[in-house]
């Protein structure tokens, strides 16, 4: 397994449209435990492939504090949602420090892969839900920023400019 570094905003790959995996191989096994090893030490309760700049559709969730029980979901389709939503204050490891309510359905069904490849349907309820739909926004190059007002997001990514620019690394947006 290996530490690897998160991407973050304004970075531009995370605003692409990820590839579905064709065969769930060692090398797709040895992405999520890179993933998992990585989520766990920021420490976050999900991760997105391509938030370590590989751009699969594959991502991670671990919403337990107490055991690790992580549910790694490849090519993760969403196949229904509930009419009733809940509101979360979200966060990111691709935008640090930063927090605000997103209303996203409070239940979902997800059909995806198995770390062998095997299909498999989860029924997701509560941070559970909310966490799977955030991590297959990126997936989609969606951010839950965007589900913000345009002002708000504006100022966020602004300031995430700011500090890619003080750090010396190039800015891209
Ligand atoms: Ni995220």
């Amino acid at each position: 397994m290996a530490l690897r570094e998160i991407l973050t905003v304004p970075d531009p790959r995370l605003r692409q449209v990820c590839k579905p995996v064709e065969t769930v191989d060692d090398d797709i096994r040895q992405l999520i435990d890179d993933m998992l090893e990585t989520m766990y030490a920021a420490p976050g309760i999900g991760l997105a492939a391509i938030q370590i700049g590989v751009p699969k559709r594959v991502i991670v969730v671990d919403v337990d504090e107490d055991i690790r029980d992580p549910v790694c979901l490849v090519n993760p389709e969403v196949v229904w949602t509930s009419d009733e939503k809940r509101v979360y204050e979200e966060g990111c490891l691709s935008v640090p420090e930063y927090f605000d309510d997103v209303e996203r359905p409070d239940r979902c069904r997800v059909r995806f892969l198995d770390r062998d490849g095997e299909p498999r349907e989860i029924e997701a309820e509560d941070l559970l839900a909310t966490c799977i739909q955030h991590e297959i926004d990126h997936l989609n190059g969606t951010l839950f920023i965007d589900y913000l007002s345009k002002l708000k997001r504006d100022r966020v990514v602004k300031k995430f400019v700011k500090q890619a620019r003080q750090s010396g690394a190039a800015a891209p947006l």
